[in-house]
């Protein structure tokens, strides 16, 4: 057992599932999921819309039952536990407030129930107020708050309760830009100074990337792939993530794999050849087999090997001060590098755009799997 800073009682609370599913009727909406998640570990569910993120947390949370597998919080199987059981608070996109309510009555309500001290409960919100920097807002009502001040008003009902486990359904998505890029390091902080387990659900990639100790990235009621940010963004285990992770996303060119004077190259679309690095080689080079290559916006440069570069018709420049986005079709797609914020050209004229060989990507065209590298 440990404590945390603000002294509440903090149990182990590692999150496990085993083999998951949920089926509506016959709809397969999450699909034999198995993830760890270790104590105090902030994990981001991330994914397209309708890929199982809710149902998952849904189904940790107790509020939806699950069709076979198994759920561990701490040392407990919890499968049969109600959610009031299971020691969890969550946060969802609707922070669902009682509106005849002020702040401290809305953080106090689920300490009464339990029918804490008054005296615990005055600090415990005083300890929750500061942390959230609500101090002032005590004796306000909800409706004469802003949207970020209500969020930490949710956050606050939550956190004062001193959960083993926070759920979070996308909290952030009612917010303007700027305050979710605000609220989002507060949570960040906010984890930082108490940890806590934190299952936290969104489908932007940005957000998940920047909260995350681990990403799980999910699709079609699967798990695609999981592990740190980093991890996912430098080395993909399929196109998918490859997609996902990464803004503006990977550019994707069909290809075949040949080899030229003994050196494998790939050939892009129109006849443009990308020698690879030895020490990019395929584990099991194969000639002639299709491929998808996936080069970042980022790793493309001005200069170099003029055997191994695209030649361009600038569609669309973007300017956004620190860089410059650039715009080209090629092939029927369109595509996006990032480059430096000098770059002066103008839509219609003609670039050569040279690939950063050691950051390319490869995928199997049929099975979208990376191919994996000696
Ligand atoms: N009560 C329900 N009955 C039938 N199908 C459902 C139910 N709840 C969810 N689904 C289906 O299950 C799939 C997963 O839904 P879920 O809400 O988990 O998606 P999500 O990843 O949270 O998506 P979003 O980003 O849009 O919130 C979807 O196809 C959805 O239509
Ligand atoms: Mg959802």
């Amino acid at each position: 057992m440990k404590r945390n800073h603000y002294a509440e009682t903090v149990f182990m609370s590692k999150v496990s599932l085993h083999q998951v599913a949920k089926f509506y009727d016959n709809y397969h909406a999450v699909q034999d999921i198995s993830l760890d998640i270790p104590d105090n570990a902030f994990v981001v569910l991330v994914g397209p819309s309708g890929c199982g993120k809710s149902t998952t947390l849904r189904m940790i949370a107790g509020l939806e039952d699950i069709s076979r597998g198994e759920i561990r919080i701490g040392d407990r199987v919890v499968n049969q536990l109600p959610p009031a059981e299971r020691d969890i608070a969550m946060v969802f996109q609707n922070y669902a407030l009682y509106p005849h309510m002020t702040v401290r009555q809305n953080i106090a309500f689920g300490l009464k129930q339990r029918r804490l001290p008054a005296a615990e409960i005055a600090r415990r919100i005083d300890n929750i107020a500061k942390l959230l920097n609500i101090e002032t807002l005590l004796d306000r009502k909800p409706r004469n708050m802003s949207g970020g001040q209500r969020q930490r008003v949710a956050m606050g009902r939550a956190m004062v309760r001193s959960p083993a486990v926070f759920l979070f359904d996308e909290p952030l998505s009612n917010l303007d830009a700027s305050l979710r890029v605000r609220m989002r390091t507060e949570i960040k902080r906010l984890h930082q100074a108490v940890p806590t387990t934190t299952i936290y659900v969104t489908h932007d990639q940005t957000e998940a990337m920047t909260l995350a100790d681990i990403v799980v990235v999910m699709n079609g009621g699967r798990i695609e792939q999981y592990g740190p940010p980093q991890q996912l963004y430098h080395s993909p285990d399929t196109r998918f993530v490859a997609g996902f992770i990464g803004s503006p996303a990977m550019n994707f060119f069909p290809a075949t794999l040949t080899l030229t004077e003994g050196t494998p190259t790939i050939m892009l679309a129109g006849d443009i050849r990308l020698p690879l690095l030895t020490a990019h080689f395929p584990a099991d080079l194969q000639v002639g087999k299709p491929l998808t290559v996936g080069i970042r916006p980022e790793h493309w440069t001005l200069s170099g090997d003029d055997n191994a570069c695209l030649q361009v018709t600038v569609d669309v420049v973007e300017p956004l001060g620190q860089e410059t986005l650039v715009y080209f079709r090629h092939g029927g797609e369109d595509y996006c590098v990032r480059l430096d914020a000098s770059f002066d050209g103008a839509p219609g004229e003609t670039l050569k755009l040279y690939p950063c060989r050691d950051k390319i990507h490869l995928f199997d065209l049929e099975s979208g799997l990376r191919l994996l590298i000696d």
